[in-house]
């Protein structure tokens, strides 16, 4: 296959604060990296870049040994950055050279189905990046200082998720432009637009959330039928 996953692990889980990296968090006997994993080997094969937290490489390596019951995939482990740009880009250099697609995907999504997985890489050509995105179902509105100043037109809207695909050559000359002009951005989408590159959204789907607070672990937790802590 010509195609490759990053998968990103390397935060700190500031906002879950459950006293361990979020990846390896507890989900029903897996950790939220490889209930990740698990979907990432439920789609079809594809290179596997795994970036864990400094220190935490011997378990992610763990993690992907688990989840790699055939050892059919080229897989492997690096250590991520201060921020998730950083992370990325740490993964992007493992990429082998015969890779054309790169998909980048959250391990705190640890739910996302193999069949979003595969949908984004179908989807990804070498003109245009794909991002699978939900409805936003919330009632918006811009606030400033505390008073609501206007209405927001939910329609125009899309809470984006992730895996993210790129064809790999522009997603690199993006990455390396961002890096040169210093500019951080809130996820790959946006950085390979604002190096001019068209991304296309799909449908994504519920389960592809991302475990962020708290709550989203419980959700999480109920979710895979496992005992409430
Ligand atoms: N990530 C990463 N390297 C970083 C920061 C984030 O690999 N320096 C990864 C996380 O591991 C996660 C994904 O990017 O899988 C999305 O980030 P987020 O949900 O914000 O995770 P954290 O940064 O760990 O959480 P928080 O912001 O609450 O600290
Ligand atoms: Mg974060």
């Amino acid at each position: 296959s010509t195609t490759a996953i990053i998968v990103v692990a390397a935060g700190s889980g500031t906002r879950l604060g459950a006293g361990a990296p979020k990846a390896l968090v507890d989900i029903d006997g897996r950790t939220v990296l490889r209930h990740a994993l698990d979907g990432v080997f439920a789609a079809a094969p594809m290179q596997v870049v795994v970036v864990a937290p400094a220190g935490f490489e011997q378990a992610a390596a763990d993690a992907l040994l688990d989840a790699d019951r055939d050892r059919g995939r080229r897989a492997s482990v690096v250590v991520g950055g201060e921020t998730r740009q950083e992370s990325v880009a740490a993964g992007l250099a493992a990429l082998h050279p015969e890779i054309e697609v790169v998909l980048v995907h959250d391990a705190a999504r640890a739910l996302t189905p193999a069949s979003q997985i595969d949908a984004v890489a179908g989807a990804v050509n070498s003109e245009v990046g794909v991002i699978p995105a939900l409805p936003v179902v919330d009632t918006l509105k811009q606030v400033s200082g505390g008073e609501v100043v206007g209405p927001v037109d939910r329609s125009l809207l899309a809470a984006a998720q992730t895996p993210q695909g790129f064809p790999r050559q522009p997603l690199l000359a993006a990455y390396e432009r961002a890096a040169r002009a210093g500019d951080e951005h809130t996820d790959d989408a946006a950085l390979f637009a604002a190096a001019g590159g068209t991304v296309r959204s799909i449908p994504g789907s519920e389960r592809a959330f991302k475990i962020t607070t708290p709550a989203d672990l419980e959700h999480a937790r109920m979710l895979v039928g496992g005992p409430m802590p």
